[in-house]
């Protein structure tokens, strides 16, 4: 057993979203252009995950291919029939358009939890398209948007992922927690950091923590530089809050949320992958998606999740450069197999 490991778990009541049970209380971050199908999918198989997630999906994007009749968002490519639960993020600003494809989502799509974004500062999303953590300085805007897409999904619970607020200068996520709250959202998300810190900094605890004392029903589930399972276990020691996301530190790691099930459960926790397991998981993970997708889908799922794989290797920067560049299933094996040991 490691040294992460507390004697025993902390007692985690159960966190649940509507009528959904999380558990392990650990859910894991949308995150755009990885937490696509193969990452999930690799995520399940290792367990851990109280809930997976997609990438965001634009709502305006969505309306627009199916007007073309040019198919699914490639963000949704697989989530017709993977596993549940299953939350599906949507980004937008217009409730209109929001809450028609909430309601796709949560009916033809079958999502477990549609999860709306008002955190992202990136600038297509914040800045052009005026969405994302640019609705934080006006909460009831929030509000009203949340509102529309309660009333569009029926029994399906839509929750809510923001930061801090827009700056500094400005935190408002006190009042856009009580606005989601107020509106039927079902759970709130925070990441401990603002819109313009973007990742710079730390994410702030303390004030991801002051945001219980504003939710009178529904659950606060804490973001933000979460790394290994210790820091898990001191979060829910230190923090009231009632679950956690994690995101950049399992992207290449899909394996973290069985280790912190495992921390979280009081159990040993379980070794990382040695290189050679990794190499030939990629591999295994490569064929399932060619046998879900085709080779053209597959290839374009595989190439962003494992250009994350890998850390410490030699030759990692190499691969990560092929691979992100690889046409065929051919190609892919042969940048897998230069660069992990083939043998355990
Ligand atoms: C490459 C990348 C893509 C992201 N995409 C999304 C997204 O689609 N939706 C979202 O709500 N947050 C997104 N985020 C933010 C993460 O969900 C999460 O809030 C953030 O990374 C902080 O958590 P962490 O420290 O565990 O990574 C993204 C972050 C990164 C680095």
């Amino acid at each position: 057993m490691e040294s992460e490991s507390g004697p025993s778990g902390p007692r985690l009541a159960p966190l649940r979203i509507g009528p959904i049970a999380v558990d392990p209380p650990v859910l894991q971050a949308p995150m755009a252009g990885f937490t696509n199908w193969a990452y999930r999918a690799l995520v399940r198989r290792f367990g851990g995950v109280g809930l997976p997630a997609t990438e965001m999906v634009s709502a305006r994007g969505f309306v627009e291919m199916d007007r073309r009749d040019a198919g699914e968002p490639g963000r949704l490519w697989g989530v017709r029939d993977e596993p549940r639960p299953l939350a599906v993020q949507i980004w937008d600003n217009d409730p209109d358009t929001l809450a028609e494809v909430a309601r796709r989502v949560a009916h033809d799509f079958r999502a477990s939890v549609v999860d709306l974004n008002f955190g992202c500062p990136a600038r297509d999303v914040a800045q052009k398209a005026e969405s994302g953590a640019y609705l934080l300085d006006d909460p009831p805007r929030i509000g009203r948007l949340v509102e529309r897409v309660v009333a569009a999904c029926g029994d399906v619970p839509v929750t809510a992922k923001i930061r801090l607020g827009p700056n500094d200068d400005q935190i408002t996520a006190a009042d856009v927690a009580q606005a989601v709250e107020g509106a039927g959202g079902a759970a709130l998300t925070v990441h401990g950091r603002t819109a313009r810190q973007m990742f710079r900094g730390q994410a702030d605890w303390d004030r991801i923590a002051s945001l219980k004392q504003f939710l009178k029903r529904i659950p606060l589930i804490g973001n933000g530089d979460l790394n290994t399972p210790r820091d898990v276990i001191d979060v829910f020691a230190r923090h009231p809050i009632d679950g956690v996301m994690i995101g950049r530190a399992a992207l290449g790691r899909p394996w973290l949320f069985a280790r912190i099930a495992a921390a979280l459960a009081g159990d040993p926790i379980p070794p990382e992958p040695t290189p050679a397991e990794q190499g030939r998981l990629l591999l295994e993970h490569l064929d399932l998606a060619v046998q879900r997708f085709g080779e053209r889908k597959a290839i374009v799922l595989m190439r962003t999740y494992a250009c994350r794989y890998g850390a410490g290797q030699p030759n990692i920067r190499a691969f990560r450069t092929d691979v992100c560049r690889v046409e065929t299933i051919g190609a892919f094996v042969d940048a897998v197999r230069r660069t992990f040991p083939t043998d355990a």
